[in-house]
């Protein structure tokens, strides 16, 4: 850390930086030294902004369009980030989608499309990025898992299942990572983003009802959590799921 800020000389890419969770991530670690990749899908304006912002305070990030649920879209993301900011060092997997706006939740299609990008677009990026981190030595993973995949919720099936998921692959790919590489999985209860901008008022109500801090969460106490799992701060930390939910979900 030569000039003091614990992400310095470090090049990140968080998946899904362009809005909500993954824009807040995008900051927090430009503000902590690191040089960031944001990637987004489709809202190339909102990226852009993201980008822009992190300059005008003085830091460095690039843009990287790509789906995190198609392959070769993940290595080329990657590469460009490369070619911009030097190999990867802190892996943010952060994209996803909810099943909340599909017409029917529980259909296969809907299994099919949150699975491929909740699922496979943590599985390809830590995969395409782990060799390099594990032939240098270095390598530190977040990802953004959610409390639907720690309990049951019945509106919830799919995506529930699918960060189930994402904190078994956390857990169990640890092992095979460790001492070079840690990886972590954030657990966030409801925050405030545009994937919740839709919900029901009354479901919306119910859920801060059983929130111990009574209130949504902002995506800068996502971010914050996520920055401490990346840094040193967490030094013998891996495999693990920290939960940020105002108390709504309590683990063990
Ligand atoms: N908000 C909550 O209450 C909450 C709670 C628990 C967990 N989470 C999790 O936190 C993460 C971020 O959620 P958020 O609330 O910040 O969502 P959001 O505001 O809807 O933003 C989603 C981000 O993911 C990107 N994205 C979506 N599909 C993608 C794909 N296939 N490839 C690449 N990028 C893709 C979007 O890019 P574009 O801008 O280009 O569309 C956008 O940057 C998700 O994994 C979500 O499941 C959210």
């Amino acid at each position: 850390m030569p000039d003091g800020q614990e992400f310095s000389g470090r090049t990140a890419l968080v998946t899904g930086g362009s809005r909500g969770i993954g824009r807040a991530i995008c900051a927090r670690l430009a503000a902590g030294g690191a040089r960031v990749a944001i990637n987004y899908r489709k809202e190339q304006v909102a990226a852009d902004a993201v980008r822009d912002e992190i300059i005008g305070a003085g830091g460095a990030a690039v843009t990287v369009a790509g789906d995190v649920s198609d392959p070769g879209q993940v290595k080329a993301m990657i590469a460009e980030t490369e070619s911009a900011f030097g190999p990867v060092d802190l892996l943010v997997c952060n994209a996803g989608i909810s099943a909340s706006g599909e017409a029917d939740p529980l259909s296969y299609d809907t299994w099919r499309k949150v699975m491929t990008v909740n699922v496979d677009g943590v599985f390809l990026p830590v995969m395409t990025v782990k060799d390099g981190m594990l032939a240098r030595g270095f390598g530190r993973i977040v990802c953004i898992a959610s409390i639907a995949g720690l309990r049951a919720r019945p509106m919830s099936v799919t995506y529930g299942t699918s960060k189930a998921a994402v904190i078994a692959f956390v857990r169990n790919i640890s092992g095979v990572l460790a001492p070079a590489i840690r990886i972590n999985a954030v657990a966030p209860g409801l925050i405030e983003t545009d994937m919740i901008a839709n919900m029901d008022p009354k479901r919306r109500d119910g859920m801060i009802g059983g929130t111990p801090m009574g209130r949504i969460g902002e995506p800068n106490e996502i971010a914050e959590a996520a920055a401490f799992l990346l840094s040193e701060r967490a030094s013998f930390t891996t495999g693990q799921t920290l939960v940020a939910s105002g108390g709504r979900v309590t683990i063990p």
